[in-house]
C-alpha cells in the first residue's frame, strides 16, 4: 500500500491522533496561510469536534487557516446532507461560540464549494476559486483529510468510475453512495498535498483496506492516493483492521 499506517485502539484515539499531526504540520510553518481541505462522511466529525476544544483550539494558527472540501454533495448548503453544513455545524459554529481571542476564523477563509448552477459549473467555479488561491501553479494543499467508503472510494473518486486527467476539480455522476450527483478534488490535486491523513475506522472498511494493504496493483480508488512528494499517512482504528469487534 502507498503511505504509512498506524493504528488505534478506537475512533476517539484515531481523531486525537489526527488533531495531533494537523497541530504538528501547521507549526512547522508558523505564520503561513495554510490550506486545508476536509472530506465529509461521519469519521472526520470527531477530529472537527476535537478542533473547536481545548487544548487544540488554543494551538492551531486558525486567522492564517484557509478550509477548502475535498468533496461535495451537489445539494443546497444548508442541506442536512451537505458535507459544507456538517462541516458547519461540527467546526465553523462551536468555533464561533468558543468565541476568546485565540479563535479568529474568517469567514473569508472559508471556502466551500458552490452547489448552484449545474454540477459542471460549480467544477469550473471552485477550480477558479482555488485559482485564486494558490496561482495557476498545480494546487498543493498543506493538508488533505480523506475518509474511505467501504467500497474502497475516497473523496467522490469511486470504484470503476473513469475521470478526466487535467481538471482539478471534477463534476462526478452516478455515485453509488448518495446523492448520486458531486464534487470532487481530482486524484492529481489530491496527489500534489503536502500531506494527507486517511481516517478509516469500523469494520465495514476492513474488507477493502485489507484490498489496498494487500494490493500489488491498485484498483479502488483510495488506494491509488500516492503522493507525488508529500506525506501520506492512514490513520486507523483496529476495527478497521479487522482487530476488534464492533
Ligand atoms: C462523502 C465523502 C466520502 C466519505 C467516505 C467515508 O461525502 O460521503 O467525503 O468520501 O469520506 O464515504 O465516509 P464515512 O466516514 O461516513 O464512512
Amino acid at each position: 500500500m502507498n503511505g504509512h499506517l498506524q493504528v488505534f485502539a478506537d475512533p476517539a484515539a484515531v481523531a486525537e491522533e489526527t488533531a495531533r499531526r494537523f497541530v504538528g504540520i501547521m507549526a512547522q510553518r508558523p505564520g503561513e496561510r495554510f490550506s486545508l481541505a476536509l472530506s465529509g462522511g461521519s469519521t472526520p466529525q470527531r477530529f472537527y469536534r476535537l478542533m473547536t476544544t481545548s487544548p487544540w483550539r488554543e494551538q492551531i494558527d486558525w486567522g492564517n487557516l484557509h478550509i477548502f472540501l475535498a468533496d461535495e454533495r451537489f445539494l443546497p448548503l444548508d442541506h442536512p446532507d451537505s458535507n459544507y453544513r456538517m462541516i458547519r455545524e461540527t467546526l465553523i459554529e462551536p468555533l464561533a461560540a468558543a468565541g476568546g481571542d485565540v479563535v479568529r476564523l474568517s469567514v473569508g477563509n472559508i471556502h466551500p464549494m458552490p452547489t448552484d448552477g449545474t454540477v459542471e459549473e460549480s467544477a469550473i467555479r471552485y477550480e477558479s476559486e482555488l485559482k485564486q488561491y494558490f496561482g495557476y501553479n498545480p494546487p498543493c494543499f498543506d493538508l488533505i483529510v480523506l475518509g474511505m467508503g467501504p467500497d474502497g472510494h475516497t473523496a467522490s473518486l469511486f470504484p470503476g468510475h473513469t475521470h478526466p486527467v487535467g481538471p482539478w476539480v471534477l463534476p462526478m455522476h452516478n455515485s453509488p453512495k448518495p446523492p448520486p450527483t458531486r464534487l470532487s478534488l481530482s486524484l492529481e490535486v489530491i496527489n500534489q498535498a503536502r500531506h494527507v491523513l486517511f481516517l478509516v475506522t469500523g469494520h465495514d472498511k476492513a474488507e477493502a483496506l485489507s484490498t489496498i494493504r494487500q494490493a500489488n496493483e491498485e484498483t479502488l480508488p483510495a488506494g491509488t492516493v500516492q503522493l507525488d512528494a508529500g506525506e501520506l499517512l492512514w490513520l486507523v482504528d483496529e476495527a478497521a483492521m479487522g482487530l476488534a469487534k464492533a
